[in-house]
């Protein structure tokens, strides 16, 4: 899950990570009211999207009163910043910046080890720094183990030709943000820019932090309460909720099958049969796993159905442990529960375990929705066909 700009400012502030006072507003008038709780005096006003480059997108605007406050909000509230919406501004206090730095630690699962990223370059696109500049962009692995100490971070501040003088102080500043990375069981923590203010301090002034999902459930409770449901997709957010493993793609052929391995393979075989029918592609990834019960089935064609691009779907189940006659009587479950809820024509392919007796059973429930297909590239031709009909 990526965060917030004003989100990782939180959480940088309670690692003691230097950051400026910030209040986010979802209307102008609540920006004027923070500008004003904020001393009344130059604020940022910033747009809270979970995309990069707001600034050239006019998302960023710098406001000298509250009234300028409120009229930057009027401008950026609504606007659309690479296919982002914003709901959302935050105030930040003004600071006036002396120099503009780049620091960030990530997980580079290349080489199984974190890496840090610095530049006493910041403020323009990293991309482009990294191409432009890549002398100017130090890149040092650091152990997962032994992590930014504060012999690690002096190491990183010098590789990035910091200036002697500055050398201590940013070097805190990394060991904190590493202790955001680690503390948060992060993926990603950056800061574009960092900051020497012109009273001399270093404040992060942008912040960007993935965290790994796999360890919030777990490790971090508190994490569910930065999740933003508004912005998820509600097909995404109604199958984790049923607990399915569904992610939403682009195209018009819903996919069910079980196994991720047979569910990817199920989506190169429709994307390569779409090519003969309109150029068709899959609708999703979602991978039903092994207990294929009516519920399970009911609930996967509940959400596939539910995507207005879909016009067919393909259910793709190999019977192991799960065998085909209980995923036939799945399907004819759903089926019966969804009743005039289901609308497109399913194609299934059945095979492995008990495939005589799943193929008999829907055979003999002949749904006039429902075609049978024997075999894989059948299935999936016979899928893209009917989705371009
Ligand atoms: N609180 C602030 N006070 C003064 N200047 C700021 C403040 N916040 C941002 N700025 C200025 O605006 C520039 C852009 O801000 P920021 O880095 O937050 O957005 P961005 O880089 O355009 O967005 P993104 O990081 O999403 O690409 C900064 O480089 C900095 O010069
Ligand atoms: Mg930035």
């Amino acid at each position: 899950m990526d965060l917030y700009e004003y989100q990782a400012r939180d959480v940088f502030e309670k690692y003691g990570v230097p950051v400026l006072a910030g209040i986010v507003a979802d209307t102008p008038e609540e920006a004027r009211a923070a500008a004003e709780k904020l001393g009344g005096g130059v604020v940022v006003v910033k747009a809270q999207v979970k995309t990069g480059g707001r600034g050239k997108a006019g998302g960023v605007k710098v406001a000298k009163s509250p009234e300028e406050a409120e009229e930057a909000a009027k401008a950026i509230l609504g606007m659309d910043i690479k296919g982002h919406t914003v709901n959302r501004v935050m105030i930040a206090a003004g600071a006036r910046i002396a120099r503009e730095f780049y620091f960030s630690v990530l997980l580079d699962r290349a080489n199984r080890s974190y890496l840090s990223l610095c530049s006493v370059e910041g403020g323009m696109e990293i991309e482009q720094l990294a191409v432009e500049k890549p002398e100017a962009l130090a890149r040092i692995e650091v152990n997962p183990l032994t992590g930014i100490d504060k012999d690690k971070a002096l190491e990183i501040a010098k590789a990035a030709n910091f200036p002697e003088e500055l050398l201590d102080q940013v070097s805190e500043v990394f060991v904190k943000l590493f202790d955001v990375y680690k503390g948060e069981d992060a993926t990603l923590v950056e800061v574009n820019p960092l900051v020497l203010t012109e009273e001399g301090q270093i404040v992060a002034l942008d912040g960007k932090v993935s965290l790994d999902d796999n360890a919030s459930e777990i490790r971090h409770p508190d994490h569910e309460a930065l999740v933003d449901e508004a912005s998820e997709n509600p097909l995404e957010a109604k199958a984790k909720a049923s607990g399915l493993n569904y992610v939403k793609l682009d195209g018009q052929v819903g996919i069910i099958g079980n196994g991720a391995g047979l569910v990817m393979s199920t989506l190169d075989v429709v994307a390569y049969a779409g090519e003969n029918h309109g150029g068709v592609k899959p609708a999703n990834f979602l991978d039903i796993g092994g207990g294929a019960s009516a519920d399970v089935m009911a609930a996967g064609l509940d959400v596939i159905l539910g995507d207005e691009q879909v016009k067919s779907v393909f259910v793709n189940v190999f019977g192991g442990i799960t065998s085909c006659d209980a995923v036939a009587n799945g399907i004819k479950g759903a089926l019966e529960k969804l009743g005039s809820a289901a609308t497109k024509p399913l194609v299934v392919r059945l095979d492995g375990n008990k495939v005589d007796e799943g193929r008999a059973i829907l055979a003999e429930y002949a749904h006039p929705l429902v075609t049978l297909a024997a075999t894989m590239d059948e299935g999936a031709d016979k899928a893209a066909e009917l989705a371009n009909a």
